[in-house]
């Protein structure tokens, strides 16, 4: 067999890899990732260098890009790293030929993604009135901000209990949540802190499992209390983050006004807030 000639090479691995970010566009950062994991065929994790200045709240998100064709695309991304982490993390959904995810799913270590400057989100603790229980509720990759705030301190100073829902179609997209717990329980400085307040409760709709169902079913017949071994929702002391599609977020909204929790902002604090995990 004839080997290919080497221009033959540098076309497939141009059209392999996703083009390095070789003009960085005016007041962005260009980062290098680190390390990427994948999960399944629609789901991965990475993470790459964190710019020196730059500051977010866990729980944020940030417009993340590659230079595709010589132009950049961004797209919306929680950030999954807790404020204090050296480095940023992201979780990320694979759609097939999606403008940024056909190109981002191919990363690799020393690669450059782009970032805008400026984080923002409504998924934040400030939003939030004080409380004794924080419940988020996460469907599919909008687990992502709340992979920030389960690993942030101060989410254990303003709660005793916090409850993380992780609900997916299937058994093999929860894996980045069961991560995350586990990484929390072999971090000897976490570990501590949060103690035994954190409880993760995550349920499939699409395959057999022990826990399952829609999680605004699980409120509306109450089995998620049942499991938990926590009294009903109750607007004195419990408080809610909600991520996921807009259809998901409309449902659970529902459920918690039905149990008298009133939707907050950054500049009007209150019982729950919403931030959707992707428009469409
Ligand atoms: C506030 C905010 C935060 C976000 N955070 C994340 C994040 O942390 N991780 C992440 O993967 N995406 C996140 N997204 C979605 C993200 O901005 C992009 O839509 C996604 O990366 C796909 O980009 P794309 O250009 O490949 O396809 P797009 O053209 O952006 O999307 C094409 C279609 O794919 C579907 N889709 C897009 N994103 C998702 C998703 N996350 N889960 C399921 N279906 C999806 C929708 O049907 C959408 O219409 C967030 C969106 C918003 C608004
Ligand atoms: N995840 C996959 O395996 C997969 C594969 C191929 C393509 N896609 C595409 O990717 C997009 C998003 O898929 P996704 O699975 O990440 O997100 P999703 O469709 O939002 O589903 C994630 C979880 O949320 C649940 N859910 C949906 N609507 C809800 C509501 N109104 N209230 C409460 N829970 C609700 C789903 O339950 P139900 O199962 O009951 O809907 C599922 O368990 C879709 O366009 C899909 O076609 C996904």
């Amino acid at each position: 067999m004839n080997a290919p000639a080497k221009t033959d090479v540098l076309e497939a691995n141009a059209s392999a890899a996703p083009a390095p970010a070789a003009v960085v566009p005016d007041g962005v950062y260009a980062e290098t990732v680190l390390s990427v994991t994948h999960y399944t065929d629609h789901l991965f994790r990475f993470r790459m260098t964190r710019p020196a200045g730059f500051r977010f709240r866990s729980g944020e998100f940030a417009m993340i890009g590659l230079m595709v064709e010589g132009k950049p695309i961004y797209r919306a991304y929680s950030i999954a790293s807790p404020a204090w982490d050296e480095e940023l993390e992201f979780f990320s959904i694979k759609v097939p030929n999606g403008p940024l995810t056909q190109h981002l799913q191919r990363i690799q270590p020393g690669d450059q993604v782009l970032m805008r400057k400026k984080p923002t989100g409504t998924l934040v603790l400030d939003a939030l009135t004080p409380g004794k229980r924080l419940y988020m509720f996460s469907t599919g990759t909008g687990i992502a901000p709340f992979a920030s705030l389960i690993r942030d301190p101060e989410t254990y100073e303003k709660f005793e209990e916090v409850i993380l829902t992780h609900t997916c179609r299937e058994v093999a997209e929860l894996k980045y949540g069961f991560d995350l717990i586990e990484e929390i329980r072999n971090d000897e400085m976490l570990s501590e802190i949060v103690g035994d307040k954190l409880k993760h409760y995550a349920t499939v709709t699409r395959e057999d499992y022990p826990f399952q169902g829609r999680i605004t079913d699980l409120l509306e017949n109450g089995k998620i209390f049942t499991d938990l071994g926590v009294p009903p929702l109750d607007p004195a002391v419990d408080r809610g983050m909600i991520c996921g599609s807009a259809a998901m977020l409309k449902d659970t909204k529902a459920q918690l006004e039905k149990a008298g929790l009133t939707e907050g902002a950054n500049n009007k604090p209150a019982e729950f807030v919403i931030e959707r995990a992707f428009v469409g």
